[in-house]
């Protein structure tokens, strides 16, 4: 009898299910009743400045730092759009205004990202943009950390491909 193969989820089924559209993968951050987005900055008129100074971190990291040539190379040549829809994307994803939700409906992360072959190598690298640029924006570290586990889960959910290499 052959042993029970442990269950591995088909990384290329495009149904997977994708989250509720006003879900947000950073819940858990929420710290007594305030939101990751109100945890950027105490200050209100602070908090989409500093979503948009994120956004730029990450874009330019991967943009400058040949390390990440791989996913760079996925992206189009010119990041304005990319810029700009990440931005509204990541300030309702922290808990701020639904930017996107208004101008695009429901973001299909999963499926918007499957023309693009997404394994661990490139999730990885992702991340890695994403944890500069948090240091860049000079996060509180355990602020920052919080927020990295909650954009793994959102990464790893969009790998698309077998890893191969
Ligand atoms: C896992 C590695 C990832 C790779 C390689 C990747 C790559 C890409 C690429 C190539 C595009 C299309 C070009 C563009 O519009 O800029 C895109 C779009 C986008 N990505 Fe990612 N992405 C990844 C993870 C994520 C994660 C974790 C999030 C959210 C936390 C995210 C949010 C978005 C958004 C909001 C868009 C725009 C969607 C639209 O066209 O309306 N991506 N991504």
């Amino acid at each position: 009898m052959q042993p029970e193969q442990p269950e591995r989820p088909d990384q290329s089924d495009s149904t997977r299910s994708e989250p509720a559209a006003n879900k947000t993968e950073s819940d858990n951050i929420e710290t007594s009743g305030r939101s990751a987005f109100e945890l950027l900055s105490d200050n209100p008129a602070e908090r989409l400045p500093k979503v948009r100074q994120l956004v730029d971190a990450f874009y330019d990291e991967m943009d400058f730092n040949r390390q990440f040539k791989l996913i760079r190379d996925l992206h189009p040549r010119d990041l304005t759009d990319s810029r700009e829809k990440f931005f509204k994307f990541l300030s309702g994803w922290l808990g701020g205004p639904d930017l996107y939700i208004r101008e695009y409906g429901h973001p299909r992360l999963r499926m918007r990202h499957m023309p693009f072959p997404i394994a661990s190598v490139e999730r990885d690298q992702w991340l890695s943009c994403m944890a500069h640029a948090l240091k860049v924006c000079e996060i509180e570290p355990g602020f920052a950390e919080k927020l990295l586990v909650s954009f793994f889960k959102t990464a790893d959910f969009m790998r698309n491909r077998p890893d191969t290499r």
